[in-house]
């Protein structure tokens, strides 16, 4: 090349890198939700953003009502409006692959939130341990009925549309597997509540009072949300706070009702430390830095690196040094 016009493309080259360099230095996060419904995702979604703005990044949020062909829209109108580095909690982890192409082919980095994204060449997942929170459940219940007693249960679990949801059950599995084997378990009824929604928990909880009658001893709901709609038809029946129920997040409602005695526990998922966590990774990321994460998980695609953040079990005896020990809650909210 002459000297002259390698100067000339020396500058033009310049040109195009200075507009990335400056949104290195103010990123633009993308993130995209499932949903917005539960206690929840309003709070990643809070403490996220101020935790981004605060490292001098832009956040644009998108949440997609519980819809795949909205999710990948909404991901594909980030990816048109130049963001730096994705953040996704996918609705279904199995339906987002259109999407995840065009990240791949615009050269965006994707961080898969709290749900795992399947099947796509993803850069990190942050999450909790999922299998541990439906062991947590199981044996929150076993720990409390006699060991020489057999125990009845409802099952209700999350979405189907949801990776999340079969890991709360396989941690369930974990421990319920040989005591069903055994016969010292029975469960009495179990299904899937489409898209977490409690009124399809509480179908679900009316449909197995119908066929059974009052004969189990607990239900073992993946979430607040769905602990919440079976407890609506316990109520119903008269038998909230005779029976066991388990459930995950420390929704407000949730807590209120541990204190009151209408559910059993709570897995308490500190969503501020993950969202915090997500949020500096996505900036240093969007600065060019590499994600690693201390283990991986196969989404199917490729070992994706991961990161995971604790989890604990939550009743009446420990709620005031968990969750209101980490301002999650305010104690006088509980009573
Ligand atoms: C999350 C839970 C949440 C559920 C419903 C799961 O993927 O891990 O915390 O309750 O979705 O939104």
């Amino acid at each position: 090349m002459q000297p002259v016009r390698r100067f000339a493309a020396l500058f033009i080259a310049t040109l195009l890198v200075v507009p990335a360099f400056a949104s290195r230095d103010q990123p633009v996060i993308g993130l995209s939700l499932d949903t917005l419904k539960e206690e929840r995702w309003q709070r990643d979604r809070d403490l996220f953003v101020a935790e981004a703005e605060k490292l001098g990044a832009k956040v644009i949020v998108q949440a997609a009502n519980s819809d795949d062909t909205r999710q990948n829209r909404d991901i594909e109108s980030l990816i048109s409006r130049g963001v730096d580095v994705l953040v996704v909690a996918p609705h279904n982890g199995a339906a987002l692959s259109r999407a995840m192409k065009s990240a791949k082919e615009a050269g965006i980095p994707v961080i898969s939130y709290d749900r795992l994204i399947l099947n796509s060449d993803i850069a990190l997942y942050l999450t909790f341990d999922n299998v541990k929170v439906g062991e947590l459940q199981a044996r929150w219940v076993l720990d409390r009925w006699p060991a020489d007693k057999p125990l009845r249960i409802v099952r209700i679990y999350g979405a189907p549309t949801d990776n999340n949801a079969k890991l709360f059950k396989q941690g369930q599995d974990n421990l319920l597997a040989p005591l069903i084997k055994s016969g010292r378990v029975t469960v009495v009824a179990e299904d899937w509540a489409l898209d977490w929604k409690p009124e399809n928990a509480k179908k679900i909880m009316n449909a197995a009072i119908t066929r059974s009658g009052h004969a189990f001893d607990a239900v073992l709901a993946a979430n607040d949300g769905t602990a919440g709609g079976a407890i609506q038809a316990l109520l119903e029946e008269g038998l909230a706070g005779k029976v066991l129920v388990t459930g995950q997040d420390a929704d407000l409602p949730a807590c209120q009702r541990i204190m009151r005695g209408t559910q059993s526990m709570t897995v308490f998922k500190p969503v501020a430390r993950l969202a915090m966590l997500a949020s500096r990774t996505a900036v240093a990321v969007a600065r060019g830095e590499k994600p690693a994460g201390t283990s991986t998980l196969d989404n199917g695609f490729k070992a994706v690196p991961c990161l995971f953040e604790e989890i604990v079990s939550v009743d009446q005896t420990n709620m005031m040094e968990t969750v209101v020990a980490a301002g999650f809650h305010p104690a006088d909210k509980l009573k």
